[in-house]
């Protein structure tokens, strides 16, 4: 029996970016190095998700899920330590899912912010910009209302106690926790233990073109974010391209300089520096330096995973063999955790 049961999941809508990787990826693995015998680690490629998102195509959701196994391989998660899974294929995800949302009240759900966000994004898409509405958001879809409802499930499926995630995702455990509660008491049963936000020591990485807001892979500017898959001189371009100020040296205040703040936060992530050691080194140099630097750092820590991803690719035999194998031992845990729970409602 697993004592301490931690699950994260990412949605196969893209290539994962630079937000992806310092605000979740990289404490996946960090977490996976430090698991003890007794713990239990699930990472979910959550394709379910992914459908309030992506345009209906198989073929590309397909790949993107090979995709974001094989980055998530590269990145250093290691399948002998944790399962990696597609959501889909534990059916009683969605099926808890069910039993979670008729126990929400829809005022729960209209105060997650970030569902407010993309409803409000969405809406301010102009069509004369340079966007790649494939991969925009559908209008009002109770799916994505709904999805908070479906990541609860996700976690509560598997009686998980920790959820390692960036702080955009620190309201939907609050959410996590409260349907978790509330499922005990209204049955009287103590089935869920009331899951940990793990927060990642860094900060939330914002858009390269837009720094009030997060990275993101549904975001339609490509310019806005640095996949991890991009090559040096497409790094290069995208933080040359990278909206600062025109204040003079370098300093770290997110509410006045949130471009170049925001680059701090990448630097100083990938050196391990601390904000201020970062400042300090670079306090005198203009913008222009200062990104050079940055494009640097940034190259030379995804160089050695864009080497294993070039190999994996040529193995996909063996990364499908990965997915099946996780899903069968996440399904076995999933199934157990599900007929207790159909027992306790009268299922
Ligand atoms: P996206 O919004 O890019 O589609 P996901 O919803 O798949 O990302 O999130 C996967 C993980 O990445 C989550 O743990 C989330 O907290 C983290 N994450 C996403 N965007 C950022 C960001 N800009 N900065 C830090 N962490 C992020
Ligand atoms: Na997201």
């Amino acid at each position: 029996i697993h004592q301490k049961i931690t699950f994260s999941g990412i949605q196969p809508t893209g290539t994962p970016h630079l937000g992806n990787y310092l605000g979740a990826i990289k404490n996946w693995v960090t977490l996976q190095k430090n698991k003890s015998e007794t713990e239990l680690i699930l990472y979910s490629i959550v394709d379910l998700h992914a459908l309030t998102i992506i345009p209906r195509d198989a073929k590309l959701l397909q790949k993107s899920k090979i995709e974001m196994t094989i980055i998530l391989m590269a990145c250093g998660i290691d399948p002998k330590k944790c399962l990696i899974f597609e959501q889909s294929k534990v059916s009683a995800h969605s099926e808890l899912s069910w039993i979670l949302s008729c126990i929400t009240p829809i005022g729960w759900l209209s105060r997650m912010t970030q569902w407010k966000t993309k409803f409000q994004e969405q809406k301010n898409v102009k069509l004369t910009e340079n966007i790649d509405i494939t991969r925009g958001m559908d209008l009002g879809l109770f799916g994505l209302f709904a999805y908070p409802v479906l990541q609860a499930a996700d976690i509560l499926l598997y009686k998980s106690t920790h959820v390692p995630v960036g702080d955009d995702q620190i309201q939907h455990l609050e959410l996590t926790r409260d349907l978790a509660d509330k499922f005990n008491k209204l049955y009287k049963r103590n089935v869920f233990p009331l899951p940990q936000t793990i927060l990642v020591p860094a900060n939330r990485i914002l858009s390269l073109k837009d720094p009030l807001k997060k990275m993101s892979k549904s975001t339609p500017l490509e310019y806005s974010r640095i996949n991890l898959t991009d090559s040096p001189e497409n790094i290069s371009q995208k933080i040359k391209r990278a909206i600062t100020d025109s204040q003079e040296g370098i300093s770290y205040s997110p509410d006045t300089r949130p471009g170049i703040s925001n680059l701090i936060n990448i630097y100083s992530s990938f050196t391990g520096l601390t904000i201020e050691q970062v400042v300090n080194e670079y306090k005198n140099s203009d913008n222009k330096k200062f990104k050079e630097s940055v494009v640097d750092v940034i190259v030379q820590n995804l160089q050695p995973i864009q080497k294993e991803v070039e190999k994996l690719k040529k193995e996909e035999g063996y990364v499908n063999c990965i997915l099946e194998d996780g899903a069968k031992k996440a399904n076995e845990i999933a199934k157990r955790n599900f007929e207790e729970i159909c027992k306790v409602i009268g299922l």
